[in-house]
């Protein structure tokens, strides 16, 4: 079993589209370890992106992230971390199949509504990030 950080983005709260999505994962069969709504402030979002640091995006990304409220989900299930991967599709919504949360939901590039984390080693760092112990077993 793994377990896999997402957030939801200030715009998929801000468009109301928090439900279609964790009810996406619902549905796959995911089960949720911990459910969160969070304002990001700038220390946490840079900690969150630092592998993006010397990015010329880096600002704009920190930025967005922290524009407005957010979800966290801490979800299980067998090879969740690719599976939800898969599931949000491609970091450009317009080459992201349909069918993708990505490809059904969003256009821009900075506005793509999902983060899921990429490996072990980034859920394990984003899981303590966002839920430290606040997580069930
Ligand atoms: P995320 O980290 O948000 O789950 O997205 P990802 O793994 O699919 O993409 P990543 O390469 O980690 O990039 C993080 C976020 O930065 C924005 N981005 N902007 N302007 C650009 O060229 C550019 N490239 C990436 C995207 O919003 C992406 O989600
Ligand atoms: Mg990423």
């Amino acid at each position: 079993m793994e377990t896999t950080l997402v957030l939801l983005k200030p715009d998929a709260v801000r468009r109301g589209l928090v439900a279609e999505i964790i009810g996406r994962f619902e549905r796959r069969g995911l089960r949720f370890r911990g459910i969160r709504l969070l304002q990001l402030d700038r220390g946490t979002a840079e900690q969150h992106y630092a592998e993006h640091r010397e990015r010329p995006f880096f600002g704009e990304l920190v930025d967005f992230i922290c524009s407005g409220p957010i979800v966290a989900l801490a979800l299980e299930g067998e090879e969740a971390i690719d599976l939800v991967r898969g599931m949000m599709g491609a970091t450009d919504p317009k080459q992201s199949p349909l069918g993708t949360i990505r490809g059904d939901l969003a256009i821009a590039l900075g506005e793509n509504v999902i983060h899921g984390s990429d490996s072990p080693t980034s859920a394990e760092r984003e899981l303590a990030l966002f839920f430290g112990e606040a997580i069930l077993p």
